[in-house]
């Protein structure tokens, strides 16, 4: 392999630098000519494509959002898109791609390699931790830490003014921040989009809880959850309960911002360095991954069919500890 691109696609995530950065140097250092694919799936129609070097990722491991730009391709769900894309490809001898990103990435990624042949490698780069094939997806903790911040704060007006607030962190298909939130920020309650907590259950546990003389409550809702956005369950609680003093706070797209974490730095520099070997060693159509802190490789496939459930021991913790 002589020649490949990275891209990055979808929503970024903090610590997509840093894979950048990751796969451009170990691209050089093993001879390999190194493109940027700029705005994902829509530069490598457009043909928005050059030729990196080793100072093109200078000083970028600590800064947030990606130097490659992102978007979310129309164009490609097209086969006119991607035959588009792939004539960019051959026509500057690029032999294969490194893409970072989530689901709707490797999707793509997966019927482009299947109609073209072209070696894709994927570095799962998602704050929403939920692709099956690695314990962890670059930007999550970075994204957990950032929510966990606006948590703490939003708990001491809580605690002053006695109030029951729900707090809205990202998270359309899966629960992983919320849930980390609702751990790490010593929240009552996590409704996430795995589990079926309904609009009863809330109810019930603020009445145990005043029983019980707590005078502020934190619940975490996942933007996904099936009861609704945080300002829906809100208002169907505070029908119910009209003497509690209720707030919501959506946290939105602050979260998916900043300086990446030590964790997160080091992951995307783990699997940029893995996903140029693994082309290097002939992979194809396969996510890279890390479990139990091992590299592994899973096919695209698996990686965006199979689901990543949530421990129930953590939802289990939630509820005892907050108890
Ligand atoms: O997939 C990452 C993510 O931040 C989700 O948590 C969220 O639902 C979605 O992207 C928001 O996407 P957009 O930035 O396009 O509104």
């Amino acid at each position: 392999m002589k020649s490949i691109a990275v891209f990055t696609s979808g929503g970024d995530a903090p610590g997509m630098n840093a894979g950048v950065r990751a796969v451009v140097r170990n691209a050089l250092y093993l001879g390999i000519d190194i493109y940027g694919i700029k705005y994902g799936y829509n530069g490598m129609i457009e043909g928005d494509i050059y030729k990196m070097k080793s100072y093109s990722v200078s000083n970028i491991i600590q800064r947030g959002g990606t130097i490659l730009k992102s978007a979310r391709s129309k164009e490609f769900l097209t086969p006119e898109g991607r035959k588009k894309a792939y004539e960019q490809l051959s026509k500057r001898g690029i032999q294969g791609l490194v893409a970072i990103g989530g689901d709707g990435t490797f999707t793509g990624a997966n019927v482009f390699y299947e109609e073209f042949g072209i070696p894709v490698v994927g570095i799962p780069g998602t704050i929403d931790n939920d692709l099956y094939g690695s314990d962890y997806t670059v930007g999550f903790d970075t994204a957990v830490n950032t929510a966990l911040h606006s948590i703490d704060l939003i708990r001491d007006t809580a605690n002053s003014h006695d109030r029951v607030f729900f707090i809205e962190v990202m998270g359309r298909q899966s629960g992983y921040i919320a849930v980390q939130c609702g751990i790490g920020g010593g929240a009552e309650m996590v409704m996430v989009p795995e589990t079926s907590t309904t609009i009863k259950d809330v109810i019930e546990r603020l009445k145990k809880d005043r029983d019980k003389d707590k005078t502020s409550s934190i619940i975490i809702v996942a933007e996904g959850d099936i009861q609704g956005n945080a300002h829906e369950i809100a208002s169907k609680v505070s029908k119910e309960l009209p003497e509690l003093d209720i707030r919501v706070s959506t946290l939105g797209h602050v979260q998916r911002g900043g300086s990446p974490t030590a964790f997160d730095r080091i992951l995307a520099s783990r699997l940029g360095m893995a996903a140029v070997e693994g082309l290097v060693n002939g992979k194809k159509g396969v996510m890279v991954g890390i479990i139990d802190d091992k590299i592994h490789y899973t096919s695209f496939k698996l990686a965006i069919s199979k689901s990543k459930p949530i421990n129930d021991d953590l939802m289990r913790m939630i509820e005892v500890l907050s108890s």
